[in-house]
């Protein structure tokens, strides 16, 4: 198993991408700017992509594994993965998701703990209603982990 950096053309990987924010605009905010990472166990398995905002903090913008491979540990490993790599000059790492069963347990799960909402952002920012699991999103959960 391997981790690399993208480089170049991120948009290579825009079907993983889309798994976790569906609306290519609201990527095209971040991916410039966003440091991409890759999982590969053989083939690819996931990718994240992660911002600076300043300060120390980071942020987690986007994390997606292969629905085929989902709950064997490669999205964890992601996250291990940079919490590491960014430790070295950041002391926070945030990431912001719908309150959605499928994703806050899994920050969760790897060591995030929930830290403020910001009310109606999917609401006010997608230019179509979002559902997970038959609920509509509406506020951002902005989780955080110290690194
Ligand atoms: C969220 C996502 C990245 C998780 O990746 P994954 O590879 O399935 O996660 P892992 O196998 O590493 O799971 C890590 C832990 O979280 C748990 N977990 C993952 N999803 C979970 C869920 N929906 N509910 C409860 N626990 C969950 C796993 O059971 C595992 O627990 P363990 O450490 O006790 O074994 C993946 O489901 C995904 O790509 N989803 C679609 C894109 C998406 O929604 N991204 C997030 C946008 S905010």
């Amino acid at each position: 198993m391997k981790i690399e950096k993208v480089n170049q053309n991120k948009k290579q990987f825009l079907d993983l991408l889309l798994l976790a924010d569906e609306q290519e605009s609201m990527i095209d905010k971040y991916l410039d700017r966003g440091e991409m990472f890759a999982l590969y166990d053989d083939d690819l398995k996931g990718i994240c992509v992660v911002t600076r905002e300043g300060s120390g903090v980071c942020e987690l913008k986007n994390i997606a594994t292969y629905e085929k491979v989902h709950g064997q540990g490669y999205g964890k490993k992601l996250v291990e993965y940079v919490c590491r790599h960014y430790s070295k000059d950041c002391s926070i790492m945030y990431v912001g998701t719908g309150d959605s069963p499928l994703t806050v347990p899994f920050y969760k799960k790897c060591g995030f703990v929930e830290s403020h909402r910001v009310k109606d952002f999917f609401t006010d920012n997608y230019d179509h209603p979002i559902y997970e699991c038959g609920i509509r999103l509406t506020d951002m959960v902005y989780l955080k982990r110290i690194l």
